[in-house]
């Protein structure tokens, strides 16, 4: 295999169309793909979602062996954190941005289990999905600081019919709650329809943002944010690669979802 592109997918599983996406792209750029199944604890607080997290393995092996995938990896947590292991991967500031600072220790967590999955794996190319812009940003930071040799491929959001993000815990949304959860779309494309207008200041975009998502029912915003995408710095004004992004609790689901200015 020396000279050929191996690809990689990580994932915890419950996969949608949005993990298949990834398989996809990354069967059409490298010669063979790896994906992996991990419900990682070390990146989930107290409290959370870790314990009712979806676990679907049995319908996951048989969508990654339609979409061609050539080895699954599919650890437990005795072999991912074996008795004894104490060293983490924190990714400073940035790691403390956005879903960081909501979710303390959230990007600890992703970075440790990431760093040890590309040891593992030992791949050319990591495929992961643009909704989790703060994870992507946080672990380019840690590629380029720990000199992982594998380059990050951000891909596009993939949506439902209604505009609503895929996302393995849309499972856990009532029919109310998942109108409700529309409003995040739909304040994104208002903010794509102001930016196209020609507004450009954070300020007056964050307050339009803020007065939709206020408005609807059933929502908790956690962070509307304009933010550079690498640094997830706010910025004064959405310029071209601008990241806005937005988290809010449906219910008590947790939902993120953003677009980089074109
Ligand atoms: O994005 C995810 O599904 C997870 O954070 C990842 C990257 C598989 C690490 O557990």
């Amino acid at each position: 295999m020396r000279g050929s592109l191996l690809g990689f997918v990580p994932t915890m599983g419950a996969l949608h169309e949005g993990h298949l996406s990834l398989v996809r792209r990354a069967r059409s750029e490298c010669d063979a793909v790896v994906a992996s199944i991990f419900v990682n604890p070390l990146q989930f607080a107290p409290g959370e979602d870790f314990a009712k997290y979806p676990r679907t393995f049995e319908a996951d092996c048989r969508s990654l062996q339609m979409e061609g995938v050539d080895v699954l990896f599919a650890p437990d947590v005795a072999e991912m954190y074996p008795n004894g292991s104490v060293t983490t991967v924190t990714v400073s500031e940035i790691g403390d941005r956005l879903d960081g600072s909501s979710r303390p220790g959230h990007f600890t967590g992703v970075a440790t289990v990431v760093a040890k999955l590309f040891h593992a794996v030992a791949p050319t190319r990591a495929y992961f999905g643009q909704k989790d812009a703060a994870q992507l940003a946080v672990l380019q930071q840690m590629v380029r600081d720990l000199n992982f040799d594998v380059e990050l491929v951000g891909c596009v959001i993939v949506r439902d019919w209604d505009g609503l993000a895929l996302s393995s815990r849309n499972k856990y949304l009532s029919g109310i709650e998942r109108r409700h959860a529309r409003v995040l779309h739909r304040t994104l494309l208002q903010l794509q329809g102001m930016i196209a207008e020609g507004e450009r200041q954070s300020t007056a975009l964050v307050r339009g943002g803020m007065e939709t998502l206020k408005a609807e029912a059933g929502i908790r915003v956690d962070y509307f944010a304009i933010v550079d995408a690498n640094t997830l710095l706010p910025v004064t004004s959405a310029e071209t690669g601008t990241l806005v992004a937005v988290a809010a609790y449906v219910g008590s689901t947790r939902l993120i979802d953003n677009f980089l200015v074109a």
